[in-house]
């Protein structure tokens, strides 16, 4: 029988990486071309099929997140449910909180910076087939080492190494993780990396380890916000976008000049 399953999106943190535009918002909550950031990972599970979604925010402005999508109406959604991160743990501190929200579902996690082109229903799909361990999103990219890098040997993942000096491939984990209910037992095993942060790459390696992770390549494209440079690019991309769905739609439902 087919497991459902439930969304996260992690939009914690403090955005050092973009002061001072994050001195008085949440990076989240800065603006990509014509949205704000958190609106793209929210459409994104949504179109995807998945309705039942946990955002982790942190930060002084944690208050906006709420002001901004009250209970996902403008989504579709009856009901969006809301944690609270204190301080900057990691991506994998983050997502323990939302073990409670889980209650033993399957999760589709997506970070808050993290933007894509096309739907990640075919992803969810498989994930779903295969009904247990993790699956982790690959895009090949210009930079891979400011990303978690996957040494590929023989067409398989050996491990994955975090921001590695020398990539192992020219492949990015994306910022989209599938994980069953194993995640939260493995976050309470990991040690605090050399940023002092419970990393994600750790997670990941964890399933590795077990032979419990598949991956996928994404097809599309897929950028994060998170630094002034990938910011600009995520407004471009989005823009380009959205210029090309306008053409594309009929003359009636063009927005008027
Ligand atoms: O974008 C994909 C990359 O994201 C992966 O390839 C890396 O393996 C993964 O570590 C991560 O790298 P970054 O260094 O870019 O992550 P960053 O610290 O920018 O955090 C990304 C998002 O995760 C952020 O927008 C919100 C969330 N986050 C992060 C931290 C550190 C939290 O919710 N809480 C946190 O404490």
């Amino acid at each position: 029988m087919k497991r459902t399953i439930k969304g996260v999106i992690l939009a914690g943190g403090l955005g050092t990486r973009l002061y001072p535009l994050t001195k008085v918002t949440n990076k989240h909550l800065l603006p990509v071309y014509n949205k704000p950031m958190i609106y793209y990972p929210l459409e994104t599970l949504v179109e995807a099929g998945i309705r039942d979604i946990m955002i982790v925010t942190g930060g002084n402005n944690a208050g906006d997140f709420l002001r901004l999508l009250g209970n996902g109406a403008e989504f579709g959604l009856k009901h969006l449910h809301y944690t609270y991160q204190q301080g900057e743990g990691g991506i994998a501190a983050a997502l323990s909180l939302a073990e409670h929200f889980a209650d033993g579902h399957l999760l589709c996690v997506i970070l808050g910076d993290n933007i894509v082109e096309k739907s990640i229903a075919p992803y969810v799909e498989r994930y779903l087939e295969q009904g247990s361990g993790a699956k982790i999103l690959l895009k090949a990219v210009p930079d891979p080492t400011r990303f978690g890098v996957p040494v590929i040997e023989d067409g398989r993942v050996v491990r994955i190494e975090e921001k590695p000096k020398v990539p192992g491939s020219p492949y990015a984990v994306t910022g989209i993780y599938f994980y069953d209910e194993k995640v939260f037992d493995i976050i309470r095993t990991l040690k605090p990396s050399a940023r002092g942060e419970l990393e994600i790459t750790d997670v990941n390696n964890a399933y590795l380890e077990r032979g419990e992770l598949t991956y996928d390549i994404l097809d599309g494209w897929w950028t994060d916000a998170g630094t002034f440079e990938s910011l600009l690019l995520a407004n471009q991309l989005v823009a380009e976008r959205e210029r090309r769905r306008a053409r594309a739609a009929p003359e009636s439902a063009r927005p008027s000049p």
